[in-house]
């Protein structure tokens, strides 16, 4: 007997990671040193003071219960209070918030709330797959490519835009390309999703992975019909432990909500509780010393980075947001990222993220500045 997969599955390209994944394990097994700048994961631990929170939350057996599929009640006001104290946004936690497992899942899960089969969503290309994917595609909707250019700062050009589509996805600042939006740009975004009754979906999961004098906003601060996905994942280097959450129009939170009551049963009560800890840090607008402290980290690899890149002839901006540099290397990216991995080199190559991101390649600064540099020198010898 052989089994099919749903005709949506097969619309889903090859998982490109998975092969890059399945190359430097060969690498690997023939004991080639590998520097691995590819996957977007924090090396840096979570901050000792939540770690503890979690654990001496476990002890408490009514953490052990589900929890609520929106999000506890006290996780929600954190999330609330935050917004006020970080963005001056004022929110209702009964209406206008949800806690997620990550952001990546309500990405995926509001377009379950809003889309009908063969509607059309508009997603930025290159972009972090989840919107084209895992919420269009499996929507049974067709993604309609924005397309970003380097030379407008990875921005769209929001009068090229159809106005015939459900959704928009944006995201800044910006994986892959490190790019970031002025306040104009996103005040003209909304506007115009608003006056074209658009849906839009703003992914700030970088928002306090800013450098230098750049503050990332949130996209209500210039209006309240939108949904924006954040996370603990980058901010608290806390990817494993799945704490995300959602928040803006009141209707668009509702439907995300009831499309998770009917998927899974909410993120455990233990990590919920250390989110209130994180976010009980903030006391305003600027980074609290735990959240300052890995910024600065990955603000002297970027330094390191870009400097040894420019030395090698690579044409790269310093970005303002997001821990990846996104730069062109003047052929195909497969090609080049093959070419790196042989000297033990892993970078994700551009067209991992749409046809847009071709000829460039993603690092990832995950990597202490010591494996940075020998990681410049091989591909100086290379
Ligand atoms: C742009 C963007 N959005 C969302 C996510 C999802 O993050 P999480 O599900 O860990 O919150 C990621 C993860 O890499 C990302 O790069």
């Amino acid at each position: 007997m052989s089994f099919e997969f749903a005709d949506r599955l097969r619309k889903i390209p090859p998982y490109l990671f998975a092969e890059i994944e399945e190359k430097v394990a060969k690498k690997k097994a023939e004991g080639l040193d590998i520097i691995d700048l590819g996957i977007g994961d924090p090396d840096l631990p979570t901050p000792q003071p939540l770690v503890d929170e979690i654990k001496r939350q476990l002890d408490d057996p009514e953490n052990h219960r589900y929890p609520s599929s929106g999000g506890e009640r006290d996780t929600r006001v954190a999330i609330a209070e935050w917004y006020s104290r970080r963005f001056g946004v004022e929110l209702d936690p009964d209406r206008e918030v949800a806690v997620l497992l990550g952001s990546k899942e309500g990405l995926a899960n509001v377009a379950r709330a809003f889309i009908n089969p063969g509607d059309r969503v508009l997603c930025p290309n290159p972009a972090y797959p989840v919107y084209a994917q895992g919420a269009t595609l499996l929507c049974d909707a067709e993604p309609v490519k924005v397309p970003l250019y380097e030379k407008d700062g990875f921005l769209p050009d929001l009068d090229a835009l159809p106005a015939d589509a459900k959704m928009l996805y944006l995201n800044y600042p910006n994986n892959p390309t490190g790019a970031t939006a002025t306040p104009s740009f996103l005040k003209d975004a909304l506007r115009w999703c608003n006056e074209t009754g658009t849906i839009l979906c703003y992914d700030n999961a970088y928002s306090e992975m800013t450098f230098d004098d750049y503050v990332a906003p949130s996209i209500l601060e210039f209006g309240r019909q939108a949904i924006e996905f954040g996370s603990l994942s980058k901010t608290f280097n806390m990817t494993g432990y799945r704490l995300g959450y959602a928040v803006g129009d009141a209707k668009l939170i509702a439907g995300l909500k009831k499309v998770k009551s009917q998927i899974d049963s909410g993120a455990p009560k233990f990590i919920q509780k250390a989110a209130n800890v994180a976010l009980g840090e903030y006391t305003g607008r600027s980074r609290p010393k735990m959240v300052e402290d890995n910024v600065k980290v990955y603000k002297e690899r970027r330094d390191v980075m870009v400097r040894g890149l420019r030395e090698l002839g690579y044409d790269i901006k310093l970005p303002k947001g997001t821990f990846y540099l996104f730069f062109g290397v003047g052929e195909s990216s497969i090609e080049f990222a093959n070419r790196m991995l042989e000297v033990g080199v892993v970078v994700t190559p551009g067209i991992g993220f749409g046809q847009n991101g071709e000829g460039f390649v993603r690092m990832a600064l995950t990597q202490p500045v010591a494996r940075l540099e020998e990681a410049l020198e091989r591909m100086r010898k290379a």
